[in-house]
């Protein structure tokens, strides 16, 4: 029988390391208002973890095919511009409760860290919170073809950490997300708007008191 020994921690960037959401909510809402499209928050909580232009089709509904891509492809682009202008707003103040504590144990204790975002703006997220170089490697959507629930981000990650997703916790808050981790086969934990979706590994409302010792045993446990 394998025994299961964590080798890394893959984390998702939005809602996970720093909460995004308003921001995201902001700018769609913007091109919703623009297009007469009816767009509220829970509408906004369906394209958590989903890739810019499957947001922009769930967003149009019905009346995408009544977009040419190129259109599409404009208002994808107006929409990433005000949302930019938000993230401005954005420090190291907004990394959400628990996330540099927990970073620091798992460095300490030699398990090694990613993240695996479909966001393009991750390199950018990360410079305004200060964490740019606090990861071993960085997976975002640009490196990416397919978005999660694709495993392929996942599946990166953990290639350029030279680790198998199957020895990698993936931490995430999206359904889409865990679905992506578990496709990876990785251990998958889910946090926030995850945590209770019954395909995780284990959940937890955040990350606040999450100790590497923490990680190691639900991993050992699965
Ligand atoms: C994910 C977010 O991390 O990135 C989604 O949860 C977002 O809401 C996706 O649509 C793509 O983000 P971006 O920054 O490339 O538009
Ligand atoms: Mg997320």
């Amino acid at each position: 029988m394998k025994q299961w020994e964590l080798r890394a921690v893959i984390f998702d960037l939005d809602g996970v390391i720093v909460s995004t959401d308003v921001y995201h909510f902001r700018a769609w809402k913007q091109i919703a208002d623009q297009e007469g499209i009816p767009f509220d928050r829970k509408d906004n909580d369906k394209l958590r973890g989903v890739g810019r232009m499957e947001s922009l089709d769930l967003l149009l509904g019905e009346r995408k095919n009544l977009y040419t891509a190129e259109r599409k492809q404009e208002l994808a682009e107006q929409k990433n511009c005000v949302y930019r202008k938000l993230l401005q707003e954005l420090t190291p103040q907004d990394i959400l409760p628990g996330v540099i504590e927990l970073l620091a144990e798992l460095k300490k204790d030699g398990i090694r860290t990613a993240i695996g975002s479909s966001s393009k703006n991750t390199e950018y997220i990360l410079l305004r919170i200060g964490l740019k170089d606090s990861f071993d490697t960085v997976v975002s959507g640009n490196d990416i073809k397919r978005s999660k629930p694709d495993p392929e981000v996942y599946i990166l990650a953990a290639k350029k950490l030279g680790v198998l997703p199957e020895d990698c916790i993936v931490v995430e808050d999206a359904k889409a997300g865990i679905d992506a981790g578990n496709a990876a086969g990785a251990f998958t934990f889910a946090v926030g708007s995850a945590c209770g979706y019954s395909r995780a590994g284990a959940c937890r409302a955040d990350l606040r008191g999450m100790t590497s010792a923490q990680m190691k045993d639900f991993f050992s446990c699965r």
